[in-house]
Formats: C-alpha cells, sequence, structure tokens
C-alpha cells in the first residue's frame, strides 16, 4: 500500500464526524445505497435519468424571478430589456442551495448562482457592437437569484409572487467588509472610501453558513476587464487581467476601463454573503477570506465551535485555501443566530494547503508579518495579502494545483474532497512539473483529491491526503485513469460535487464543449452528473445532459426525495462554424428552433422514494 493512502486510513481512525451545514439527515440506515440502474455515457441531446426517475425544468434563464409587480414574460427573441432582465433568472446557473421554510422540505428558497453571460443569445443582435443598454443588461444576467418554490401534486413550482424573491446582479450595491475594507487599493473614483462596490459578477460555486446564509464566489471576474491599450502591473497579470476582455463593458462603461481604474478589479473576486431570508438585507463581499478566482466556500465546524471555510482557487496551477474564524459560530439559523453571526467572516487566519509528496499535507497562514510576507516582499498590510492572496500563497510554499474547483466534506468520516478539473499544461514545457498531488503531465482529465484533518478537527494545521479518483476513460491508452473500483463509471473533468446527508457524494462533470464526444473522451458522452458511495468505492451515473451543457450545482431537498441540478450552458458548441448552438434545449427539440437556456432541473422517483437509492 503506498504511505499516503496508508497515512489517509491511520488518520481515518481518528477522525471526528464533522457535520455538513444546512442538510439534516433523512436517509434510513440500512437502505441499498446506489440502487438506481447507471445510465449509459450518451450523447443524446436531452436530459437522461435512470429508470424511474423523471426531470422536471425549472426557472430557465429569462423566467420571472417572482417580485411582486415586476414579473415580465420571458421573450423568446431576447427583446426583453436591460430592466426585466433584472427581475428575471439570469444566464447560465451554477452553484445553488435549497433552504427550507418553515422546517418543511416542501417549500423553502432556491438560491443560485448566474455565472456568466452568452452575450450572443443575450441580444437579439448578438454581441457586437457592445451599447451602454446591452452592457446593462448583460450585468444584470449575472449574479444570485433568490427564487421561493413549493412542491405541488403536480411537481415543484416557483411561488409568484413571493416576499423573499430577489435579484442580486452586476449593479446591486454590496459592502466590503473585512480588512481589506477601505484599504487604498480597494478606493476608486466611484467609490473613494473603498467600502462600497457596485454589484457582484461571475458567480461560480457556492457555500452555506450554518447560520442559514449564502455565499456566493466570485470566479472569472478578470473577463470583464478591458482597455484600448493594456500594459496590466505584474499583480494584475497574475489574476489573468489584461489578456483581453470576453465582454467590453469597458467600451461603454468606464469603471471595467482598467488602464482608466485600475483598481476596480480588485473589488472582484472575493466570496460575497448573502441573507436570502431578508430581501432587504445588502450583500457583504468578506475580505478576510481572501481573493483569488473564487471557486465554492465549504463550511464546516471546527471541534471548538468555530467556522473552516474550504475555498478553491480555479486557474491552472493555483491553489487551495482554508479560513478559520477568530471567534465561535453562534449555533442556530434563525434570525438571532444570523444577527449574532453578522461579522463572524470578517476576522479569522487565512491558510493555503502544501500537499507533500509522504501524503502529509499542511495548512501554512497568510498572515502579514509572518512566514516572509511582509514589506521586504512587496506587501503593505494584511489588506495587501489578501487582495494579492496568490502572491502571499507563492512566498509560503504552496502547491500549485490543478484547478481547484468545488470542495465537498463528507458528514460521516469528516474527509475534504476537492475536484481538480484539469490541467493540460501540467508538466509541459516552462511549466511546472507533476507532483504527488497533481502526478499527471497533460492532465485533460482531471481527478478528486481528498483529506483528513488531523484529529479530525478542520482547526488543525496538518492533515493527510490521497486521491479518491484520477478520472478519465481508462480504455485509452495512457490515460492514468484509477478509480476506487473496477466497475466505477467512468467520467471527465469533475467540477461540481456534493455530499448529500446521508453521506454520497455527487460529482458532476464539466468536459469543455470542444471536447465532448471526440478523442479520449469520446466513450464518455456527454456531461454527467455521478453519484459515489465513498464507502464502498462504487461510481454510478445518475444523469446526462444535452449537447453542449455543463453540469453544474446541486442540492437535496432535506429528506433526500428532491434532487435539484443546473444544467449550464447548453448548446454552448458551435462546432460546425455557423455560430448556431448544437442544442435547443429546453425549448426546442433540433438546434435552432430555439434558444438554449440555462435552468434548473428538479430529479425525483416517481414511486417519491430517496434519491439514489
Ligand atoms: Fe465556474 Fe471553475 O467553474
Ligand atoms: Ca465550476
Ligand atoms: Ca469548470
Amino acid at each position: 500500500m503506498p504511505l499516503a493512502r496508508r497515512q489517509f486510513l491511520r488518520s481515518a481512525a481518528t477522525v471526528a464526524v464533522v457535520a455538513l451545514m444546512g442538510e439534516t439527515r433523512a436517509r434510513p440506515a440500512g437502505a441499498d445505497r446506489l440502487g438506481f440502474s447507471a445510465v449509459p455515457a450518451t450523447l443524446r441531446d436531452a436530459v437522461t435519468v435512470p429508470p424511474g426517475y423523471e426531470a422536471q425544468v425549472l426557472y430557465p434563464w429569462g423566467s420571472p424571478t417572482g417580485i411582486a409587480g415586476a414579473m415580465p414574460a420571458f421573450a423568446p427573441d431576447a427583446s426583453n430589456s436591460a430592466a426585466d432582465q433584472a427581475v428575471q433568472a439570469g444566464m447560465h446557473h451554477d452553484g445553488m442551495h435549497f433552504l427550507p421554510l418553515d422546517g418543511s422540505a416542501d417549500r423553502g428558497l432556491l438560491v443560485m448562482n448566474h455565472e456568466y453571460t452568452d452575450e450572443q443569445l443575450l441580444h437579439p443582435d448578438g454581441a457586437r457592437p457592445m451599447t451602454a443598454d446591452k452592457a446593462q443588461k448583460s450585468l444584470h444576467a449575472m449574479g444570485v437569484s433568490v427564487i421561493e418554490i413549493a412542491l405541488t401534486p403536480a411537481g415543484w413550482r416557483q411561488v409568484l409572487p413571493s416576499r423573499f424573491a430577489r435579484r442580486i446582479h452586476g449593479q446591486t450595491p454590496i459592502r466590503i467588509a473585512g480588512p481589506a475594507s477601505g484599504s487604498p487599493l480597494m478606493r476608486t473614483a466611484g467609490d473613494p472610501a473603498g467600502e462600497r462596490v457596485a454589484g457582484t459578477f461571475a458567480n461560480c460555486a457556492m457555500g452555506v453558513t450554518p447560520w442559514g446564509t449564502y455565499l456566493t464566489c466570485e470566479e472569472n471576474f478578470h473577463v470583464y476587464f478591458g482597455a484600448p491599450k493594456i500594459s496590466p502591473t505584474p499583480a494584475q497579470r497574475r489574476y489573468g487581467l489584461g489578456a483581453g476582455a470576453w465582454v467590453d463593458y469597458w467600451r461603454v462603461d468606464e469603471r471595467f476601463d482598467i488602464a482608466k481604474h485600475p483598481n476596480e478589479s480588485n473589488r472582484f473576486g472575493w466570496v460575497v454573503e448573502i441573507d436570502p431570508f431578508d430581501p432587504a438585507s445588502m450583500p457583504v463581499k468578506r475580505t478576510a477570506l481572501g481573493r483569488k478566482h473564487q471557486e465554492s466556500a465549504t463550511c464546516t465546524l471546527t471541534r471548538d465551535g468555530r467556522l473552516a471555510i474550504y475555498m478553491g482557487d480555479d486557474s491552472n496551477f493555483e491553489y487551495v485555501y482554508k479560513f478559520v474564524s477568530r471567534d465561535k459560530v453562534r449555533p442556530g439559523n434563525d434570525a438571532a443566530a444570523r444577527a449574532a453571526n453578522r461579522d463572524l467572516l470578517d476576522e479569522g487566519t487565512l491558510h493555503v494547503a502544501r500537499f507533500d509528496a509522504d501524503g502529509r499535507g499542511q495548512w501554512l497562514a497568510l498572515r502579514h508579518g509572518h512566514g516572509g510576507i511582509d514589506a521586504a516582499s512587496g506587501f503593505a498590510s494584511q489588506a495587501e495579502v489578501l487582495i494579492h492572496a496568490r502572491q502571499a500563497a507563492d512566498i509560503v510554499g504552496a502547491t500549485r494545483m490543478d484547478r481547484p474547483e468545488w470542495i465537498a466534506v463528507d458528514p460521516a468520516s469528516g474527509a475534504v474532497h476537492v475536484a481538480l478539473t484539469h490541467n493540460s499544461l501540467r508538466g509541459q514545457p516552462g511549466m511546472p512539473p507533476v507532483d504527488a498531488a497533481n502526478p499527471r503531465a497533460g492532465n485533460i482529465f482531471g481527478g478528486i483529491l481528498r483529506w483528513r484533518e488531523d484529529a479530525g478537527d478542520a482547526a488543525s494545521n496538518g492533515f493527510a491526503w490521497d486521491h479518491f479518483v484520477l478520472a478519465g476513460d481508462p480504455a485509452v491508452p495512457g490515460s492514468g485513469a484509477r478509480y476506487p473500483n473496477a466497475e466505477a463509471d467512468a467520467f471527465g473533468c469533475p467540477d461540481g460535487l456534493h455530499f448529500d446527508s446521508a453521506g454520497l457524494l455527487w460529482i458532476q462533470t464539466d468536459m469543455s464543449g470542444s471536447a465532448i464526444g471526440k478523442g479520449p473522451m469520446a466513450a464518455l458522452g456527454n456531461n454527467q452528473m455521478l453519484c459515489a458511495d465513498p464507502a464502498s468505492g462504487r461510481i454510478k451515473r445518475f444523469l446526462v445532459g444535452p449537447s453542449g451543457c455543463e453540469i453544474t450545482g446541486c442540492v437535496l431537498t432535506p429528506d433526500c426525495r428532491s434532487l435539484f441540478v443546473n444544467i449550464q450552458h447548453p448548446g454552448e458548441t458551435r462546432a460546425d462554424g455557423s455560430g448556431s448552438p448544437n442544442s435547443a434545449w429546453p425549448d426546442g427539440t433540433l438546434p435552432g428552433s430555439a434558444r438554449p437556456r440555462s435552468a434548473t432541473v428538479v430529479v425525483r422517483r416517481r414511486d417519491g422514494g430517496i434519491v439514489g437509492t
């Protein structure tokens, strides 16, 4: 047995149970695990689920959010105005959570991210030329939705209108809190105090706190900044800025011009806390958690009752982080608990992970004045350490990873799992070499790495790690794929990870549109969701999405009878060169017959039973 695995298992013997937030156990003990029939890998342009299950579409892009007096219908020709879009579902649904209302599994708030826009689909005349109205509509199409939903005899329905319904988008006023608030690097012409920012965007994965607030993560914020002539600073380059904008807001809105307003981009790349139960509350950017291409903010409690938050930074060769709060969490998720924990995320220590070759690992604190992070190395203050967390992590010698995406904590064992989606540059000339944690050169398939904190305590500085899966098609020569079980269904490019309350791990994939169904991915089908039983190592394919989509965002109701999943960017692939999407899901059957729309899908067993069993 390799040393890494031995280390990992030894630490498992001493692990304490760490409770996952926001869900209660519902699955009966002794029930058959993974009792469903696996679906085959397929390139069908449809949502495929196991026999005995049904999938229902909910809240596609453009649906009214449910704000009383402002519920414009979706215009299939994309003629909805910017004002309409501000009260409708955004594009490209990603991370998501279900928060029960009144303790019920049948009524609750569904809170979800809208990650990015497809300008070609968003406007009747496509992406160009950019206009002020189009930029406004585009900013309104990202951010977060809070919708109220209820289970009826005809399935799940949106409650319209709902007093909770809310859209937070790229222009919503947001407070900046924590050590970087007010820092000179956060001040702009529009906000000389550096304490208030217009909006959140690039909202990818998520987290939920024990007190019932939602954490949305700003991932690829850099692609919204540009300039006529760009000469980015090294610090800007490190965050991907200056490589050219995906969407040319800067042509019509000066704050996105990084030559004129270089600090505006420092105000993105954060975790943003939202109270979905209070539609009047102002969201807050929590700078103590550090700035990165933020992907996931997974919360768990330390042994002494503080909060630990695991975060991935999704770029090639970036890091895995952990924040540990200074103060203890006041238990509960009612209004009083939310008020008591209001500032909890503003004080604490940010750490970054080093994965050693012997299967051990260390959390390295990013603290100004310690470990070589100081004025001599270019950091004037803790605010600068947080704004430039990547550069601080370089100094302490963290391990450069193959694109950390979602992180999920096993409620039974406490093992923390991170999806490392892929990194084809690994080991290429001039690029970082392979290492124990990132062992494949030209890593096109990705994998899932896991660790156990020493003494089962999320506050520990040390941990033991191993690989749960090295993904890919084992039939492809040299794939390097390795699964915990010979019967496992193969997959590529894991991204979303979610443990349900019974300890089953849901794995979602994001193979790029240009790779799906071709070459080494030929046998893997469209992007999909699989269910793994970490205890047995069984992995079965549960759902396959329509053409061109990625599967992301995952949550079950507390009774595990409804599973919510997001179908993001169906039809994304335009390989025929015509500019025409390769899917019309969910409104049309043939590509070209309707604008494809990202949407939530809710999956239930026809007999009302527990999903996945
Ligand atoms: Fe938005 Fe890294 O996925
Ligand atoms: Ca992702
Ligand atoms: Ca991804």
